[in-house]
Protein backbone atom coordinates (compact mmCIF):
# COMPACT_ATOMS: atom_id res chain seq x y z
CA UNK A 1 0.00 0.00 0.00
CA UNK A 2 0.67 3.96 -0.28
CA UNK A 3 1.89 5.09 2.84
CA UNK A 4 4.03 1.96 3.45
CA UNK A 5 5.93 2.58 0.31
CA UNK A 6 6.49 6.13 1.06
CA UNK A 7 8.27 4.85 4.71
CA UNK A 8 9.65 2.49 2.73
CA UNK A 9 11.47 4.78 -0.13
CA UNK A 10 12.71 7.37 3.05
CA UNK A 11 14.31 4.27 4.72
CA UNK A 12 16.29 3.77 1.29
CA UNK A 13 16.90 7.84 1.13
CA UNK A 14 18.44 7.62 4.56
CA UNK A 15 20.58 4.91 4.26
CA UNK A 16 21.48 6.38 0.78
CA UNK A 17 22.67 9.48 2.44
CA UNK A 18 24.16 7.28 5.59
CA UNK A 19 26.57 5.66 2.90
CA UNK A 20 27.67 8.96 1.55
CA UNK A 21 28.22 10.01 5.14
CA UNK A 22 30.36 6.88 5.89
CA UNK A 23 32.28 7.08 2.47
CA UNK A 24 33.47 10.78 2.84
CA UNK A 25 34.83 9.81 6.43
CA UNK A 26 36.59 6.77 5.43
CA UNK A 27 38.31 9.21 2.36
CA UNK A 28 39.37 11.44 5.04
CA UNK A 29 40.36 8.88 7.88
CA UNK A 30 43.52 8.05 7.80
CA UNK A 31 43.38 5.56 10.48
CA UNK A 32 40.22 3.80 9.03
CA UNK A 33 42.14 3.81 5.87
CA UNK A 34 45.35 2.53 6.50
CA UNK A 35 43.29 -0.61 8.14
CA UNK A 36 41.73 -1.80 4.47
CA UNK A 37 45.24 -1.44 2.90
CA UNK A 38 46.59 -3.70 5.53
CA UNK A 39 44.05 -5.90 4.30
CA UNK A 40 45.44 -5.55 1.33
CA UNK A 41 41.96 -3.81 0.17
CA UNK A 42 42.84 -1.36 -2.84
CA UNK A 43 41.06 1.62 -3.45
CA UNK A 44 39.28 0.54 -6.40
CA UNK A 45 37.78 -2.52 -4.33
CA UNK A 46 36.60 0.47 -1.27
CA UNK A 47 34.90 1.91 -4.83
CA UNK A 48 33.15 -1.17 -5.54
CA UNK A 49 31.47 -1.81 -2.72
CA UNK A 50 31.42 2.13 -1.56
CA UNK A 51 32.68 0.71 1.81
CA UNK A 52 32.79 3.44 4.37
CA UNK A 53 34.20 4.51 8.19
CA UNK A 54 31.50 5.47 10.99
CA UNK A 55 33.97 7.84 13.17
CA UNK A 56 34.51 7.13 16.48
CA UNK A 57 31.16 9.81 18.12
CA UNK A 58 27.59 9.40 19.67
CA UNK A 59 25.76 11.38 17.55
CA UNK A 60 27.44 12.55 13.79
CA UNK A 61 25.51 10.90 11.70
CA UNK A 62 22.41 11.61 13.43
CA UNK A 63 23.31 15.54 13.27
CA UNK A 64 24.44 14.65 9.59
CA UNK A 65 21.28 13.07 8.37
CA UNK A 66 18.73 15.94 11.27
CA UNK A 67 20.83 18.48 8.61
CA UNK A 68 19.16 16.72 5.89
CA UNK A 69 15.44 16.82 7.09
CA UNK A 70 15.42 13.39 8.42
CA UNK A 71 13.41 13.53 11.97
CA UNK A 72 14.28 11.38 14.63
CA UNK A 73 11.52 9.25 14.22
CA UNK A 74 12.28 7.78 10.76
CA UNK A 75 16.02 7.71 11.50
CA UNK A 76 15.10 5.04 14.29
CA UNK A 77 13.45 2.94 12.05
CA UNK A 78 16.70 2.16 9.73
CA UNK A 79 18.19 1.20 13.42
CA UNK A 80 20.75 3.79 12.54
CA UNK A 81 19.87 5.55 15.52
CA UNK A 82 19.41 3.73 19.10
CA UNK A 83 16.62 5.48 21.64
CA UNK A 84 18.64 5.47 24.99
CA UNK A 85 17.53 3.80 27.57
CA UNK A 86 16.44 7.01 29.83
CA UNK A 87 14.88 8.13 26.51
CA UNK A 88 17.05 11.46 26.76
CA UNK A 89 17.91 11.28 23.19
CA UNK A 90 19.38 9.13 20.92
CA UNK A 91 23.06 7.47 19.59
CA UNK A 92 24.37 6.61 16.76
CA UNK A 93 24.43 2.33 15.96
CA UNK A 94 27.79 2.54 14.20
CA UNK A 95 30.66 4.10 15.83
CA UNK A 96 34.29 3.56 15.07
CA UNK A 97 33.46 0.97 12.39
CA UNK A 98 34.31 0.48 8.73
CA UNK A 99 31.32 0.31 7.01
CA UNK A 100 29.88 -2.46 4.29
CA UNK A 101 27.10 -1.39 2.81
CA UNK A 102 24.46 -3.72 1.81
CA UNK A 103 22.11 -3.42 -1.53
CA UNK A 104 19.45 -5.64 -2.83
CA UNK A 105 19.69 -6.48 -6.36
CA UNK A 106 17.95 -3.07 -7.16
CA UNK A 107 20.68 -1.54 -6.20
CA UNK A 108 18.78 0.32 -2.97
CA UNK A 109 20.84 0.07 0.66
CA UNK A 110 18.94 -1.76 2.78
CA UNK A 111 21.01 -2.02 5.93
CA UNK A 112 24.67 -1.92 6.89
CA UNK A 113 27.51 -4.29 8.81
CA UNK A 114 30.02 -2.72 10.76
CA UNK A 115 33.54 -3.72 11.62
CA UNK A 116 35.83 -2.55 14.26
CA UNK A 117 39.07 -1.82 13.37
CA UNK A 118 40.90 -2.50 16.50
CA UNK A 119 40.13 -5.78 18.76
CA UNK A 120 37.07 -4.49 20.62
CA UNK A 121 33.84 -6.14 20.53
CA UNK A 122 31.35 -7.27 19.29
CA UNK A 123 34.31 -7.37 16.07
CA UNK A 124 31.09 -7.11 13.89
CA UNK A 125 27.63 -5.28 13.98
CA UNK A 126 24.67 -5.49 11.47
CA UNK A 127 21.56 -3.50 10.85
CA UNK A 128 18.44 -4.88 12.48
CA UNK A 129 15.82 -6.28 10.69
CA UNK A 130 13.60 -3.55 9.06
CA UNK A 131 10.51 -2.40 7.02
CA UNK A 132 13.38 -2.52 4.04
CA UNK A 133 15.60 -4.91 5.42
CA UNK A 134 15.21 -8.58 6.12
CA UNK A 135 18.62 -10.64 6.67
CA UNK A 136 17.32 -14.13 5.48
CA UNK A 137 16.09 -12.71 2.14
CA UNK A 138 19.46 -11.17 0.93
CA UNK A 139 22.61 -12.16 0.01
CA UNK A 140 25.90 -9.45 0.39
CA UNK A 141 27.21 -8.37 -2.93
CA UNK A 142 24.59 -10.18 -4.74
CA UNK A 143 24.15 -6.68 -6.29
CA UNK A 144 27.80 -7.21 -8.09
CA UNK A 145 26.89 -10.56 -9.98
CA UNK A 146 26.64 -9.98 -13.30
CA UNK A 147 23.45 -10.64 -14.34
CA UNK A 148 24.17 -13.81 -16.87
CA UNK A 149 21.06 -16.19 -16.51
CA UNK A 150 22.79 -19.68 -16.24
CA UNK A 151 26.02 -21.70 -16.18
CA UNK A 152 27.47 -19.33 -13.86
CA UNK A 153 30.22 -20.43 -10.65
CA UNK A 154 28.87 -18.50 -7.66
CA UNK A 155 30.80 -19.26 -4.19
CA UNK A 156 28.77 -18.50 -1.08
CA UNK A 157 31.26 -17.53 1.72
CA UNK A 158 30.55 -16.59 5.18
CA UNK A 159 31.74 -12.85 6.01
CA UNK A 160 31.91 -9.81 4.46
CA UNK A 161 35.42 -9.08 4.20
CA UNK A 162 35.92 -12.75 2.33
CA UNK A 163 33.81 -11.45 -0.62
CA UNK A 164 35.18 -7.93 -0.48
CA UNK A 165 38.71 -9.49 -0.55
CA UNK A 166 37.49 -12.46 -3.35
CA UNK A 167 36.12 -9.42 -5.53
CA UNK A 168 39.76 -7.03 -5.02
CA UNK A 169 41.50 -10.68 -5.99
CA UNK A 170 39.62 -10.81 -9.29
CA UNK A 171 36.87 -13.49 -8.05
CA UNK A 172 33.82 -11.31 -9.09
CA UNK A 173 31.44 -13.76 -8.30
CA UNK A 174 31.27 -14.36 -4.25
CA UNK A 175 28.58 -13.40 -2.38
CA UNK A 176 27.80 -14.08 1.75
CA UNK A 177 24.71 -14.51 3.53
CA UNK A 178 24.40 -12.10 6.24
CA UNK A 179 26.04 -13.28 9.21
CA UNK A 180 22.69 -15.88 9.69
CA UNK A 181 22.46 -19.78 9.31
CA UNK A 182 21.64 -19.76 5.04
CA UNK A 183 18.17 -19.84 4.65
CA UNK A 184 16.08 -21.57 1.99
CA UNK A 185 15.15 -18.43 0.84
CA UNK A 186 18.85 -17.63 0.35
CA UNK A 187 19.28 -20.72 -1.33
CA UNK A 188 16.73 -20.08 -3.93
CA UNK A 189 18.60 -16.42 -4.62
CA UNK A 190 21.70 -18.29 -4.97
CA UNK A 191 20.13 -20.49 -7.39
CA UNK A 192 19.10 -17.56 -9.37
CA UNK A 193 22.91 -16.28 -9.22
CA UNK A 194 24.44 -19.05 -10.66
CA UNK A 195 24.09 -22.65 -12.05
CA UNK A 196 27.11 -23.95 -10.15
CA UNK A 197 27.24 -22.78 -6.32
CA UNK A 198 29.83 -23.68 -4.49
CA UNK A 199 29.76 -22.86 -0.64
CA UNK A 200 33.47 -22.00 0.78
CA UNK A 201 32.87 -21.44 4.22
CA UNK A 202 36.06 -20.65 7.03
CA UNK A 203 37.67 -24.04 7.56
CA UNK A 204 37.69 -24.33 11.52
CA UNK A 205 34.65 -26.53 13.24
CA UNK A 206 32.12 -23.72 12.81
CA UNK A 207 32.61 -23.56 9.39
CA UNK A 208 32.50 -26.81 8.49
CA UNK A 209 29.20 -27.22 10.77
CA UNK A 210 27.12 -24.35 8.69
CA UNK A 211 28.45 -25.58 5.87
CA UNK A 212 26.87 -28.88 6.45
CA UNK A 213 23.51 -26.91 7.27
CA UNK A 214 23.52 -25.24 4.72
CA UNK A 215 24.26 -28.28 1.96
CA UNK A 216 21.04 -29.54 4.04
CA UNK A 217 19.25 -26.54 3.25
CA UNK A 218 19.87 -27.05 -0.23
CA UNK A 219 18.94 -30.36 -0.72
CA UNK A 220 15.84 -29.57 0.93
CA UNK A 221 15.37 -27.26 -2.10
CA UNK A 222 16.33 -29.69 -4.71
CA UNK A 223 19.46 -27.29 -5.61
CA UNK A 224 22.50 -28.61 -6.52
CA UNK A 225 25.75 -27.39 -4.57
CA UNK A 226 29.48 -28.39 -3.29
CA UNK A 227 31.58 -27.54 -0.89
CA UNK A 228 35.06 -26.54 -0.93
CA UNK A 229 37.11 -27.28 2.45
CA UNK A 230 39.71 -24.60 3.14
CA UNK A 231 42.73 -26.54 5.32
CA UNK A 232 43.87 -25.44 8.58
CA UNK A 233 41.42 -22.82 9.74
CA UNK A 234 41.34 -20.14 6.84
CA UNK A 235 38.74 -18.33 5.59
CA UNK A 236 38.82 -17.28 1.79
CA UNK A 237 40.36 -14.10 2.14
CA UNK A 238 43.52 -15.57 4.51
CA UNK A 239 43.49 -18.54 1.86
CA UNK A 240 43.44 -15.83 -1.33
CA UNK A 241 45.90 -13.67 0.29
CA UNK A 242 48.68 -16.37 1.05
CA UNK A 243 47.87 -18.62 -2.48
CA UNK A 244 47.02 -16.16 -4.72
CA UNK A 245 43.73 -16.60 -7.41
CA UNK A 246 44.84 -19.36 -9.36
CA UNK A 247 45.00 -21.32 -6.75
CA UNK A 248 41.95 -19.98 -4.99
CA UNK A 249 40.07 -20.99 -8.29
CA UNK A 250 41.94 -24.75 -8.73
CA UNK A 251 39.87 -25.56 -5.64
CA UNK A 252 36.73 -25.73 -7.49
CA UNK A 253 38.16 -28.84 -9.21
CA UNK A 254 38.20 -30.92 -5.67
CA UNK A 255 34.91 -29.87 -4.44
CA UNK A 256 33.19 -32.27 -2.26
CA UNK A 257 29.20 -32.72 -3.37
CA UNK A 258 26.59 -33.43 -0.84
CA UNK A 259 27.56 -37.29 0.11
CA UNK A 260 31.36 -36.57 -0.06
CA UNK A 261 30.84 -33.80 2.08
CA UNK A 262 28.87 -35.80 4.41
CA UNK A 263 31.10 -38.62 4.37
CA UNK A 264 34.33 -36.17 5.05
CA UNK A 265 32.30 -34.42 8.15
CA UNK A 266 30.87 -37.50 9.84
CA UNK A 267 34.41 -39.63 9.11
CA UNK A 268 36.30 -37.11 11.18
CA UNK A 269 34.07 -37.95 14.29
CA UNK A 270 34.53 -42.31 13.56
CA UNK A 271 37.60 -44.67 13.62
CA UNK A 272 37.12 -46.43 10.44
CA UNK A 273 39.27 -49.08 11.73
CA UNK A 274 37.09 -50.36 14.45
CA UNK A 275 33.98 -52.07 13.24
CA UNK A 276 31.36 -50.98 15.78
CA UNK A 277 32.37 -47.15 14.34
CA UNK A 278 32.28 -48.05 10.91
CA UNK A 279 28.98 -49.08 11.47
CA UNK A 280 27.81 -46.03 13.18
CA UNK A 281 29.60 -43.80 10.44
CA UNK A 282 27.31 -46.25 7.46
CA UNK A 283 24.04 -45.44 9.44
CA UNK A 284 25.12 -42.07 9.88
CA UNK A 285 25.66 -41.01 6.58
CA UNK A 286 23.26 -43.50 5.01
CA UNK A 287 20.62 -41.63 6.34
CA UNK A 288 21.05 -38.60 4.16
CA UNK A 289 20.37 -41.16 1.26
CA UNK A 290 17.26 -40.94 1.81
CA UNK A 291 16.75 -37.78 0.55
CA UNK A 292 18.50 -38.45 -2.65
CA UNK A 293 15.69 -38.61 -5.32
CA UNK A 294 17.95 -39.85 -8.40
CA UNK A 295 18.15 -43.72 -8.62
CA UNK A 296 21.94 -42.78 -10.38
CA UNK A 297 22.41 -40.87 -7.68
CA UNK A 298 21.77 -42.71 -5.32
CA UNK A 299 24.07 -45.35 -6.77
CA UNK A 300 27.08 -42.88 -6.81
CA UNK A 301 26.41 -42.23 -3.96
CA UNK A 302 26.12 -45.34 -2.20
CA UNK A 303 29.42 -46.56 -3.89
CA UNK A 304 31.16 -43.89 -2.65
CA UNK A 305 30.37 -44.92 1.37
CA UNK A 306 31.01 -48.13 0.35
CA UNK A 307 34.54 -47.72 -0.75
CA UNK A 308 35.39 -45.61 2.30
CA UNK A 309 33.75 -48.57 4.38
CA UNK A 310 34.47 -51.82 2.27
CA UNK A 311 30.22 -52.55 3.62
CA UNK A 312 28.50 -53.70 0.60
CA UNK A 313 26.36 -51.59 -1.21
CA UNK A 314 23.66 -53.90 -1.26
CA UNK A 315 23.70 -54.11 2.48
CA UNK A 316 23.47 -50.01 2.83
CA UNK A 317 20.45 -50.37 0.84
CA UNK A 318 18.93 -52.86 2.68
CA UNK A 319 19.78 -50.86 5.62
CA UNK A 320 18.36 -47.42 4.66
CA UNK A 321 15.35 -48.51 2.54
CA UNK A 322 14.30 -51.82 3.81
CA UNK A 323 14.11 -55.14 1.77
CA UNK A 324 10.79 -54.19 0.03
CA UNK A 325 11.34 -51.03 -1.54
CA UNK A 326 14.04 -52.06 -4.13
CA UNK A 327 13.56 -52.84 -7.54
CA UNK A 328 13.71 -56.51 -7.61
CA UNK A 329 11.95 -56.82 -4.31
CA UNK A 330 9.06 -54.44 -5.39
CA UNK A 331 8.16 -56.30 -8.47
CA UNK A 332 7.93 -59.53 -6.03
CA UNK A 333 5.75 -57.69 -4.04
CA UNK A 334 4.14 -56.14 -7.43
CA UNK A 335 3.82 -60.15 -8.77
CA UNK A 336 2.63 -61.53 -5.41
CA UNK A 337 -0.23 -59.01 -5.26
CA UNK A 338 -1.24 -59.65 -8.88
CA UNK A 339 -1.16 -63.75 -8.17
CA UNK A 340 -3.72 -62.69 -5.10
CA UNK A 341 -5.93 -60.79 -7.68
CA UNK A 342 -5.83 -63.77 -10.36
CA UNK A 343 -6.51 -66.20 -8.05
CA UNK A 344 -9.09 -64.29 -6.16
CA UNK A 345 -10.98 -63.77 -9.88
CA UNK A 346 -10.61 -67.42 -10.52
CA UNK A 347 -12.43 -68.11 -7.32
CA UNK A 348 -14.83 -66.13 -8.38
P1 LIG B 1 37.56 -10.66 9.64
O1 LIG B 1 38.00 -10.89 11.03
O2 LIG B 1 37.33 -9.22 9.35
O3 LIG B 1 38.39 -11.33 8.62
O4 LIG B 1 36.08 -11.21 9.51
P2 LIG B 1 35.57 -12.67 9.20
O5 LIG B 1 34.49 -12.53 8.20
O6 LIG B 1 36.66 -13.61 8.90
O7 LIG B 1 34.94 -12.99 10.61
P3 LIG B 1 34.31 -14.33 11.11
O8 LIG B 1 34.78 -15.48 10.35
O9 LIG B 1 34.53 -14.32 12.58
O10 LIG B 1 32.75 -14.07 10.86
C1 LIG B 1 32.12 -14.28 9.63
C2 LIG B 1 30.88 -13.41 9.58
O11 LIG B 1 30.06 -13.66 10.72
C3 LIG B 1 31.14 -11.92 9.61
O12 LIG B 1 31.38 -11.38 8.34
C4 LIG B 1 29.87 -11.39 10.22
O13 LIG B 1 28.84 -11.29 9.26
C5 LIG B 1 29.52 -12.46 11.21
N1 LIG B 1 30.09 -12.12 12.53
C6 LIG B 1 31.32 -12.37 13.00
N2 LIG B 1 31.50 -11.87 14.23
C7 LIG B 1 30.33 -11.30 14.56
C8 LIG B 1 29.87 -10.59 15.71
O14 LIG B 1 30.59 -10.38 16.69
N3 LIG B 1 28.58 -10.16 15.69
C9 LIG B 1 27.76 -10.35 14.61
N4 LIG B 1 26.50 -9.89 14.66
N5 LIG B 1 28.16 -11.00 13.51
C10 LIG B 1 29.42 -11.46 13.48
MN1 LIG C 1 34.32 -17.80 11.86
MN1 LIG D 1 38.51 -13.31 8.01
MN1 LIG E 1 36.29 -15.74 8.81
MN1 LIG F 1 33.34 -32.83 -7.38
Amino acid sequence: DKPMEKERNRLFQINRESAYFFYRNLMNNTDARKYLYKRSISDTTINLFKLGFAPKSWDSLEKYLKSKGYKEYEIEKSGLIIKRKDKSGYYDEFRNRIIFPIYDRKNRIIGFGGRVIDDSQPKYLNSPDSLIFSKGHNLFAANLLEKKSHNERIVLVEGYMDVVSLFNKGIFYAVASLGTALTKDQGKLLSKLGDNIYICYDGDEAGLKAADRAIDILKQEDIKAEVIVLADGKDPDDYIKSYGKEKFESLFENALDYIEYKIFFYERKYNLNDTEEKIAFTRDVGKFLKDVKSPIELDAYMEKISQRTGILKEAIKKEIFGYNLNIENKSIVNNRYINKKYKNNKDN
